[in-house]
């Protein structure tokens, strides 16, 4: 038996001011983005926004559904159009961010599960690490590539 470890790395800054020009763009579109949600059930307001290889910004933000399950979070919505209207250009980044009652909420906003695994299928379709801003009022963490946030990526085809 051989026990091993997995460490992931990620960058913590104290604010959007503090990040780097195009990363600060693409948070403070993912901010904007908040208020394109529709979430009337449960008033969490998720935006995302991605950054094509040409700098390209595309926002999407959480569509909730009278019927549950109908209903798609900010990542998907944005990665989702964000392929299907510009399918030849890779993605390099994303970030996301999340607002209660219209207040950006303290918090890094973290991605779901199903969501990871879709970004990391952009990831792999772009052929290149996509970059990933989560922001909060209170702190922004910066992750190098999908694989911090979904370690053991599955990628059986
Ligand atoms: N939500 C997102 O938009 N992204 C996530 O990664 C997690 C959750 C949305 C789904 C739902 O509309 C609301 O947040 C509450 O779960």
């Amino acid at each position: 038996m051989t026990s091993k470890e997995i460490k992931i790395a990620y960058q913590e800054f104290d604010s959007i001011e503090q990040l780097e020009t195009k990363d600060r763009e693409l948070a403070l579109a993912a901010v904007e983005a908040t208020d394109l949600s529709y979430a009337p059930y449960s008033r969490f307001n998720v935006g995302a926004a991605v950054m094509f290889e040409d700098g390209e910004i595309i926002k999407g933000a959480n569509q909730e559904n009278a019927a549950y399950p109908s209903g798609l979070c900010a990542e998907r919505t944005a990665l989702f159009y964000a392929s299907a209207n510009r399918p030849d250009k890779a993605m390099t980044a994303i970030a996301i961010a999340a607002a209660q009652d219209g207040k950006l909420c303290g918090s890094p906003a973290t991605p779901c599960g199903a969501c990871r695994q879709v970004m990391a299928q952009y990831q792999k379709k772009s052929g290149r690490p996509m970059v990933t801003i989560l922001v909060g009022a209170d702190r922004i963490w910066r992750f190098g590539k999908v694989d911090d946030l979904l370690p053991l990526i599955f990628d059986s085809i």
